[in-house]
């Protein structure tokens, strides 16, 4: 089954990506991870969209796609994936539903944005695997550490609170709009996620897709 994530900067895409992953063994495919991993090994790619990427700002669609497109042809995606920051905008939203993957439906993380506030400038991520931590709701077993690889954890360089406003800027004006299309397309299901623990939140959507995946 194919799946799209949708929701705001923070909204616990990742985090709840992990856990339907681990749960139905579907391929966790996060466009932010993949440019991330781009700028630490200081690719050509890497090179190219760092500073977009520490601004906030939307790498163009055209570089997404091709990104994109080569990720869902390997063979660890064919079996199933949850679109994790794609599409972002229409043009994204559009193309991707020309390419011939079947998507059984968009999960919106519906969050207040001023609880993500908080959410991100306590955030930490171990960039190589994109696991993500929280150093009061999620904290890792060592301060500072990845549990798996005892590797340091960074905190993201867009999450500081002017630069989580600006994201928040394009997302309401550039991404949102794109859930509306896709809804017209494809079964959308909102989970509503203020105040809930991630567990909680992802008990909604288990149910959920235990019913579509019978
Ligand atoms: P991307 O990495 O996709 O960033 P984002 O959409 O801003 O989302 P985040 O990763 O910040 O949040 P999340 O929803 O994954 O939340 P998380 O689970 O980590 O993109 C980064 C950049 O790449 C973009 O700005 C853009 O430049 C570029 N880019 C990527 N895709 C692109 C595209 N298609 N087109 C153009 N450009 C693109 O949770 C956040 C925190 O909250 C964590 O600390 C977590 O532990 C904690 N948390 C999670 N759930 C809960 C809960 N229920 N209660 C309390 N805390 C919680
Ligand atoms: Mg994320």
């Amino acid at each position: 089954m194919n799946i799209i994530l949708f929701g705001a900067p923070g909204a616990g895409k990742g985090t709840q990506a992990a856990l339907i992953a681990n749960e139905f063994s579907w391929q966790h495919v996060s466009t932010g991870d993949i440019l991330r991993s781009a700028v630490a090994s200081k690719s050509p790619l890497g090179v190219k969209v760092g500073s977009i990427l520490d601004a906030g700002g939307l790498v163009d669609d055209e570089l997404m796609f091709n990104l994109l497109r080569q990720r869902l042809s390997q063979p660890d995606c064919q079996n199933g994936f949850i679109l994790d920051g794609f599409p972002r905008t229409l043009q994204q939203a559009k193309t991707l539903l020309t390419m011939g993957f079947d998507f059984s439906c968009v999960l919106y993380l519906e969050v207040e944005q001023e609880a993500i506030i908080q959410r991100l400038s306590n955030r930490r991520i171990h960039v190589a695997s994109g696991r993500v931590y929280h150093t009061v709701y999620n904290p890792p077993k060592n301060e500072g550490l990845d549990d798996i690889t005892h590797e340091p954890l960074i905190r993201r360089k867009d999450d500081y609170p002017e630069r989580i406003r600006d994201r928040f800027q394009v997302f309401n004006e550039s991404t949102f709009p794109v859930l509306d299309y896709l809804a017209s397309q494809i079964e959308q299901k909102t989970i509503h996620s203020t105040g809930l623990a991630a567990e909680e939140i992802f008990l909604t959507i288990k149910e959920y897709l235990d019913l579509k995946n019978k």
